[in-house]
């Protein structure tokens, strides 16, 4: 038996169980957890702790909002949560599981099927057309073309790009191209949605219409979200707004902060 298939027998992944939308621990566990998260970096001689003891419950149809100033580990946190990075100690949890216990493998698995990432910045593909764009993780999930299609192009409609299939991202409005990745995001309807900053890029016309879109699709499909915003707007319709500070998260009165 290959070292691979040891670590496969040892810890099998059950996609059904596993998965965010049926949780393991019946549905008592939360969506998703980071329980005394810490993260330190070290850069030469020098470490520095950016996430200190977090702690953060994120329950399935929730979204919470995360604010913070620049610098203040608003992305590191977004990574460690969608499995993206480690933690130097701590737990993120996701339906009652530790997601760093899985192998990477287990934890890209986790990843394509349960965790949806928009980014300030698109990263779509420039040389694939929108609906090529939004079916890839369906692609890359094993699906067949058609298949991976048939998936996309209900969300390209959905955030109102259905005549813009063919359009490759160097063809498209930045409000439009945040909106690709929207759906890119969702194709495989994970249980949870990740977004740093999506409409940091955008006039105040687009940032309004991607924020709308991402609300209506979280609540549509009842996930659980953590959107990392600077807007007041999109943040006071959500069900939490935390800051984060000092390493840590706390609940920020949107009204008297200023
Ligand atoms: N890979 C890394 N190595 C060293 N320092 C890092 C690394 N990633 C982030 N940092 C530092 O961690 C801090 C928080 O970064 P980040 O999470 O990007 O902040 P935010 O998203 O809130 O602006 C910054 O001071 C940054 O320089
Ligand atoms: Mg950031």
């Amino acid at each position: 038996m290959s070292k691979k298939e040891r670590i496969r027998e040892k810890a099998p992944l059950n996609a059904t169980s596993f998965s965010n939308k049926k949780a393991q621990n019946g549905d008592k566990a939360p969506l998703l957890e980071a329980l005394s998260l810490n993260k330190e970096f070290t850069t030469g001689d020098e470490k520095l702790s950016i996430l200190s003891e977090l702690n953060l419950t994120v329950e399935r149809g929730s979204s919470v909002a995360v604010l913070g100033a620049s610098g203040s580990g608003k992305s590191t946190l977004l990574y460690l949560l969608g499995g993206l990075d480690r933690p130097t100690s701590g737990l993120v949890k996701a339906n009652g599981r530790d997601i760093y216990s899985l192998s990477e493998p287990q934890l890209a698995l986790w990843r394509a099927r349960e965790v949806g990432f928009v980014f300030q910045f698109h990263y779509l593909m420039a040389e694939f057309d929108a609906l090529e764009n939004v079916a890839m993780p369906a692609r890359l999930s094993g699906l067949g073309r058609e298949e991976a299609r048939a998936k996309a192009e209900p969300l390209l409609d959905r955030v109102g790009l259905g005549d813009r299939k063919k359009h490759r991202p160097g063809a498209l409005s930045g409000g439009e191209q945040q909106r690709v990745a929207l759906a890119r995001a969702l194709v495989m309807a994970p249980g949870l949605l990740l977004a740093d900053e999506p409409t940091g890029n955008l006039d105040a016309r687009n940032a309004a219409m991607v924020n709308d879109l991402i609300l209506e699709l979280v609540g549509e499909r009842d996930m659980g979200a953590v959107v990392v915003t600077h807007n007041a707007q999109l943040a006071s319709l959500m069900s939490r707004t935390l800051e984060l500070s000092y390493g840590s998260l706390s609940p920020l009165d949107l009204e008297t902060a200023s």
